[in-house]
């Protein structure tokens, strides 16, 4: 018998995209071909120089031979049922807990950054049996509808129905921020404070160290559990391994999702505690089908063992090639008063104006260059281990396109 798949074939890739896929926006007019280190190919070998890596995933650059090679001979099962014991994922488990800060020590498993969060405010609601949730105003924390209920207000706006209690701070994040919030605090009925210590999603936007400190402990005084998303920052984005690191922080949950993998597998985790994860055991049952699947979960450990095994010469790359980023930006002349951002490789161009970010975009994008606008900012998340040559093409292609 003759099985027919489709008959209905587009003869281009971008009419069966528009075709086939739903999307919010209209895709770039790149269909990729392959990728390599800092740079991108499309299906015809045009290249681009790729200061974005998927918004902090390809941490380490795309298409590294030895993780390749990892992947390529894995021998990992390809079966999936999160009841069994599988050897893997306590390797995994144990590199996570060794890495991230404090005592945090045990992972629930994720597909991606929105599961990872999303489990982190269950976990909050049964250790605490609070309903409230604070975070921090114009941020992203994912896309499910309990991640949206922490991120900004406008998706209240669009959604009408979100979850209830969900209390926004206003930036500036300093000590009058912290103490404005202790009120709230104090009516103990929060459940979690939840923040990324340096927030990608508002311009690269750094808290006083004053502020952060004082969150952790007005969470610890009014049993408010202080959760902290690094699925953007984590694994070195921002010249430590973790963004929390700059801060001293303690959290009681840690998220991470993207460069967990730099782009090899879809896995994130959520790590906590031993005390937390024993007190929420009969309560939080977070199956995820596919969280950690045994061939992802390959691809993160080889991708994670080679991160680990270069950390400091890729740290001290991320900063001093975020200053040499930081120093170039400073030197250009752009139409409106600019202000730079930044810490190590997490970079943004406030450029006071929203279109002109978006036409410098556009700009950048014919000229071969990926960049990202959100509202007045330019966003760059350069590979850590990009080199000066590299940086410096890409940098002047941006000079170019003001
Ligand atoms: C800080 C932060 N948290 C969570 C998410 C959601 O991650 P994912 O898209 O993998 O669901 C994102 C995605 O951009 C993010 O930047």
């Amino acid at each position: 018998m003759e099985i027919i798949i489709s008959d209905k074939k587009e003869t281009n890739t971008k009419d069966a995209d528009s075709k086939y896929l739903a999307r919010h926006n209209s895709p770039l007019d790149i269909e990729i071909g392959r990728s390599k280190g800092s740079h991108i190919y499309d299906v015809n070998e045009k290249e681009y120089i790729d200061f974005l890596m998927g918004w902090c995933v390809g941490n380490v650059g795309w298409g590294v031979e030895e993780i390749r090679f990892a992947i390529q001979n894995s021998t990992a099962p390809t079966y999936v049922y999160p009841e069994m014991l599988y050897r893997p994922w306590t390797e995994l488990g144990e590199l996570l807990a060794s890495i991230t800060p404090s005592n945090l020590e045990k992972c629930y498993r994720a597909t991606g950054g929105t599961e990872a969060v999303e489990a982190a405010m269950q976990i909050a609601m049964a250790y605490t049996g609070r309903g409230k949730f604070i975070s921090i105003e114009g941020c992203y924390h994912g896309n499910s509808i309990a991640t949206l209920s922490i991120g900004s207000s406008e998706n209240r706006e669009q959604f009408g129905n979100l979850l209830p209690h969900c209390y926004k701070l206003n930036p500036p994040l300093d000590i009058k921020a912290a103490e404005r919030i202790e009120k709230k605090l104090k009516n103990k009925d929060i459940a979690a404070f939840i923040m990324e210590p340096v927030i990608c999603n508002l311009g690269i936007l750094i808290p006083d160290g004053d502020f952060m400190q004082l969150i952790q402990s007005l969470c610890k005084k009014y049993g408010t559990l202080f959760v902290i998303d690094e699925v953007a920052t984590g694994f070195g984005r921002t010249g430590k391994m973790f963004a929390s690191e700059y801060f001293d922080l303690k959290p009681d949950i840690l998220c991470m999702g993207k460069g967990i993998s730099g782009g090899y597998a879809d896995l994130a985790a959520t790590i906590t505690t031993a005390k937390i994860a024993k007190s929420v055991k009969s309560k939080v049952n977070l199956y995820s089908t596919y969280g950690w699947h045994p061939l992802s979960v390959e691809a993160s450990l080889a991708y994670l063992r080679y991160l680990v095994d270069r950390k400091e010469s890729l740290l001290e790359n991320v900063n001093s090639m975020g200053e040499f980023f930081r120093m170039r930006l400073n030197q250009m002349d752009f139409k409106y008063e600019t202000e730079v951002r930044g810490l190590g490789l997490a970079i943004a161009v406030d450029t006071g104006n929203e279109k002109y970010a978006e036409k410098i975009r556009k700009k950048c994008l014919e000229e071969r260059l990926l960049v990202q606008s959100d509202g007045p900012n330019i966003l760059m998340f350069p590979a850590l281990n990009i080199d000066e040559d590299t940086a410096e093409e890409g940098l002047s292609v941006f000079e170019n396109c003001l």
